[in-house]
């Protein structure tokens, strides 16, 4: 049995960190969760298993139930130097040039939120926000400079033939359009900084998707700043 670190709030899911006999499972919720991705661009039960292995005090596992057999949601992410001047960038390479297996970067100032996910049925019930005030206590804790992330914008299927990418973003950041990713991370503190092209095959998006960013306002850096 693992630890229980948290039981959410309003969902009274029993959180707890990556372990690799939970691997497996979330594979199989991943696809269910991404129905139109390509498989090859999701996390497969070797890359949870590297997760598990890396930094797995980054992580939460949600489970239903006192049995705990079942995950039912995912929130993970590896510590990373994110270079803001040039963020185009896809999970692939990403991950490639990283020091670890996994991609985390132990000596990084920033939480790079690899994957969160909620199985299709729980959906609605705030396990999702559960999941990013889980990840903000964990950057808190460990006094990182935020999180930053590649977002998928499923709302952009419909729009990509009148709009471009970054004037999508823009209509969900001013609320004109509502994405059913991205409107829910807005309402999560986290801002939409650039479309990032060839992020995640998915001929539905074009390949879109959006990178967004939550700062840490506790943090205080190596050289005693705090941005
Ligand atoms: C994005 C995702 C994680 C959200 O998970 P979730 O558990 O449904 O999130 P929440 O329940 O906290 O919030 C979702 C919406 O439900 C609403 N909600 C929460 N509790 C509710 C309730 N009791 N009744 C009605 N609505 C509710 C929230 O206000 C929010 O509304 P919004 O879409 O207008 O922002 C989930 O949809 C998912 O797994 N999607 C597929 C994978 C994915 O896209 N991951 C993100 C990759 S970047």
């Amino acid at each position: 049995m693992s630890d229980i670190v948290a039981v959410g709030p309003t969902s009274g899911l029993q959180y707890v960190r990556i372990q690799p006999h939970m691997c497996k499972a979330l594979e199989a919720l991943e696809l269910e969760a991404f129905p139109t991705a390509l498989p090859e661009d999701l996390y497969d039960e070797e890359g949870f298993l590297e997760v598990a292995e890396d930094f797995p005090e980054g992580s939460v596992i949600g489970f239903d139930g006192d049995g705990r057999d079942e995950p039912v949601a995912i929130g993970l992410g590896i510590r990373t130097n994110f270079d803001f001047d040039h963020p185009q960038h896809n999970m692939k390479t990403f991950l490639a040039d990283a020091p670890t297996a996994s991609g985390d970067d132990p000596a990084g100032q920033w939480y790079y939120g690899t994957d969160i996910v909620v199985r299709p049925t729980y959906r609605r019930r705030g396990i999702g926000k559960e999941l990013y005030d889980m990840r903000k206590q964990i950057v808190i804790d460990l006094n990182l400079a935020g999180i930053v992330a590649g977002g998928v914008i499923p709302g952009y299927a419909k729009h990509k033939d009148s709009l471009s990418a970054d004037d999508y973003l823009a209509k969900v950041s001013a609320g004109e359009l509502y994405d059913p990713t991205l409107t829910f991370q807005i309402e999560n503190g986290f801002e939409a900084v650039c479309a990032l092209s060839n992020y995640l095959r998915d001929p539905e998006t074009n390949d879109y998707a959006s990178l967004i960013v939550w700062r840490n306002p506790d943090y205080q850096s190596p050289d005693g700043g705090n941005s």
